[in-house]
């Protein structure tokens, strides 16, 4: 008797697999995310199969000579700093962003970057058509006369011609929701298919030695559409990310076997495509308008690079009975009323019949708690109607009891504080007497600030200074 096909019920956002459909996935709580999947009878797996008897493995010492991995550069400097210093051979790399953040534009400059430099490069998309790509590299000014090109979806198709292929160094499948396996029978962007594909794609760059990036899409929420599953299955993940009204585009390692996780790359989008930005600080304070109350700059650190950020606060009364509205772009909720709570409750300053407007200007996100005091200057600048002073710089983290901590690199934050022109960074105030002083440039005075109240008394006493 034939095997029926079985059933089975797939989350499309965690993976996790349910003998029966149900509204709401347990494992990761996504809604209507469970969507049925036929099971290919495979010839390994089943019960039934024959094993085949295992094979001892060789085991070595943890000493021993292993070269640091190659690296191909793709002269795509901002590219290259957050793959760790370039693509490595034989290695997979997952680029995820919403849909039309510029996935397919970096990656077709960076294809033809590689094949200019006389590497043999495929670009194999599944969503548009060749003559749209070629259209857009025109547009684009990009010439790559080695870069090949190929519209495909089908993965048995792909494998074939990359088996044929020799010294491959690139290949970039753009998108993995696009690509479809003849064996495996559901619908292509299925976490079956999506899996499957990859996992052959995969297979194939770590046989034949090519460097795979694969695009993938993201929802909404911020996870890779579907393919969660993928980002255990490759060597490193990077989302392009930034928000479709602003220039900038950032490009961000969440995972990356060969290099450090907190290095960026800053793009700006132009109709030249996307374009390096080597300074981001510049970029990003250019619009400043100084002496405006509730703006402060933040002397921060992306990965090992310094980059200051203006963060602007708006108070207005609240509105209505309900609580206060607490909105933030490009900083963490939880964190704001955190803040908001030991200004309360340590400095006296209450803003809980005001609404509060927190964003970080320019687009870019900021993860670290070293912010803190920026965005307290920017608060209390707001309250109190007292513009920061317009070449100030702040950093350092707020703990509950209002004490400012000490946070990584001072160093090099005041060395970029200076080199924009800034004449004065607030920080923290050294503890112990073993801590060393950190070096200011000169012509940067220094204010060393040990809790959060002595911030606020810097504006409220200049108010009263104006009072008197
Ligand atoms: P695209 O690379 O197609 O995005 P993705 O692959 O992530 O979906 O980028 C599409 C957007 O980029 C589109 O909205 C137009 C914009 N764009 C420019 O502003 N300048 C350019 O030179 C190009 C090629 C695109
Ligand atoms: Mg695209």
């Amino acid at each position: 008797m034939a095997r029926r096909p079985a059933n089975r019920f797939v989350c499309q956002s965690c993976g996790a697999v349910f003998p029966k459909w149900s509204g709401r996935c347990d494992a990761c709580g996504a809604w209507n995310s469970i969507v049925e999947e036929t099971v290919e009878p495979t010839a390994t797996g089943g019960t039934n199969a024959r094993r085949r008897a295992g094979a001892r493995i060789n085991l070595v010492g943890l000493a021993g000579d292993t070269p640091p991995p190659p690296r191909i550069e793709t002269r795509i400097s901002e590219l290259d700093r957050v793959l760790g210093g370039g693509l490595v051979p034989a290695s997979v790399v997952l680029v995820g962003g919403d849909p039309g953040i510029g996935k397919s534009t970096l990656l077709l400059q960076g294809a033809c970057a590689l094949a200019r430099l006389g590497r043999k490069v495929m670009y194999i998309s599944g969503e548009e058509a060749v003559d749209q790509i070629r259209l857009r590299a025109r547009r684009l000014g990009l010439e790559a006369p080695t870069l090949e090109l190929a519209a495909a979806i089908n993965v048995a198709d792909i494998a074939a011609t990359l088996e044929a292929e020799k010294d491959l160094a690139l290949v970039v499948i753009d998108s993995i929701q696009t690509m479809w396996m003849e064996t495996v029978e559901s619908a292509p962007g299925t976490v079956s298919q999506v899996r499957a594909s990859a996992f052959e794609l995969i297979r194939l760059a770590k046989q034949r030695g090519f460097s795979l990036i694969l695009v993938g899409h993201v929802t909404k929420e911020g996870a890779l559409a579907g393919p969660r599953v993928l980002e255990h299955m490759v060597d490193a993940v990077l989302y392009f990310e930034g928000d479709r009204g602003h220039q900038f585009r950032i490009l961000r390692a969440a995972k990356n076997r060969f290099g450090a996780t907190d290095e960026i790359g800053v793009f700006a989008m132009t109709d030249q495509g996307l374009e390096e930005v080597p300074n981001p600080s510049a970029l990003f304070l250019a619009e400043r308008r100084g002496h405006i109350a509730g703006s402060a700059v933040f002397a921060g650190m992306e990965g090992t690079r310094p980059v200051l950020l203006e963060v602007q606060a708006l108070l207005s009364p609240k509105a209505g009975d309900g609580g206060a509205r607490r909105a933030v772009v490009g900083w963490d909720t939880g964190r704001l009323n955190m803040l908001l709570a030991v200004l309360e409750a340590r400095c006296g300053i209450k803003l809980n019949t005001m609404d509060v407007h927190l964003n970080i200007a320019g687009g870019l996100r900021v993860g670290e708690p070293a912010a803190d005091m920026a965005v307290a200057a920017a608060l209390v600048s707001a309250a109190t109607g007292q513009p920061t002073s317009a070449g100030s710089v702040y950093f350092g983290e707020v703990g509950l009891s209002g004490e400012i901590r000490q946070v990584s690199q001072p160093d090099t934050r005041l060395k970029e504080a200076h080199k924009l022109g800034f004449e004065q960074a607030f920080l923290p105030r050294r503890i112990a007497r073993g801590n060393r002083k950190p070096s200011a440039p000169d012509g940067l005075g220094i204010q060393e600030i040990g809790h959060l109240g002595d911030l606020v008394s810097l504006f409220t006493g200049a108010m009263e200074g104006a009072d008197a």
